[in-house]
């Protein structure tokens, strides 16, 4: 009985160092606007780079594609071109495309007599990206017809059951020219949030909206993250209004 008891306790400390070894200490929150380039942090490199590996998942417990290997950039991955390994081993992504949001950890290798070792921790990021996007194809539009943009964050806590939770403290909104948070309704706008990490905005175009930047923000639990734009030009003879 003691016995199965100690069992169950051992099971439970593997359990739960299992859980918090994916949920614990070293993991970042990464948010970035789609177009910028970003920069990942490494916690627990050592000093050369020589012994990091960089992994990519989509989410969590999916199997991973080395993009670094032992210091080096593997040239067969998609994103193989905009990636860079800093002189802290941190990992660079220029020009971020929404496809690169996901799970980012940095691994440590050492050689211990001709065998590869892994350092127990891992340092982890999440990397969140923030993408504004518009229903017409069109770059210019004429005025009085109406524009639907739809701001996303491409995150893996809303693909991942095991991450689901961790949404929760993430808010998008659109602001107003002066950065002002828009409320839901306001006469000019429909706006309105089909899920938890997008939200649209629908509108019709006046002349003076030429040019204009339509914001829209990310706070993760009440801090701004990131935003991102899209601005639409209006086509057409112009009336002065
Ligand atoms: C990962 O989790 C998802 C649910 O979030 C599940 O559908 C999928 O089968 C899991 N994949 C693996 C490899 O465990
Ligand atoms: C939205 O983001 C812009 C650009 O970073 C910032 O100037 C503005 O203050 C932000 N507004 C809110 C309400 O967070």
């Amino acid at each position: 009985m003691s016995d199965k008891c100690h069992l169950c306790l051992l099971g439970l400390i593997f359990l739960s160092s299992l859980l918090t070894g994916t949920s614990g200490l070293d993991e970042t929150d990464v948010f970035i606007s789609s177009g910028e380039n970003v920069h990942l942090p490494c916690n627990n490199a050592l000093p050369d780079c020589k012994s990091t590996v960089w992994i990519y998942r989509r989410i969590r417990n999916v199997s991973g594609v080395e993009l670094i290997s032992l210091g080096i950039k593997k040239k067969d991955t998609k994103s193989h071109e905009r990636l860079s390994l800093g002189s802290d081993c941190s990992l660079n992504i220029k020009n971020v495309k929404k496809e690169d949001y996901g799970y980012y950890s940095c691994q440590q290798w050492t050689e211990v007599n001709g065998q590869y070792q892994k350092q127990a921790n891992d340092a982890r990021v999440y990397l969140h990206v923030l993408h504004v996007s518009s229903s017409s194809s069109q770059t210019e539009i004429s005025p009085g017809s109406s524009v639907s943009l739809s701001c996303q964050l491409y995150s893996s806590y809303g693909v991942s059951y095991e991450d689901s939770g961790r949404s929760e403290g993430i808010d998008l909104f659109w602001v107003n020219q002066a950065g002002v948070k828009l409320p839901i309704s306001v006469s000019r706008y429909q706006i309105s949030a089909p899920g938890h990490c997008i939200i649209s905005l629908t509108t019709t175009l006046l002349n003076e909206d030429d040019n204009r930047e339509w914001r829209c923000n990310v706070t993760h639990r009440d801090q701004l993250q990131t935003s991102a734009t899209y601005t639409v030009k209006i086509s057409g003879e112009k009336t002065i209004s």
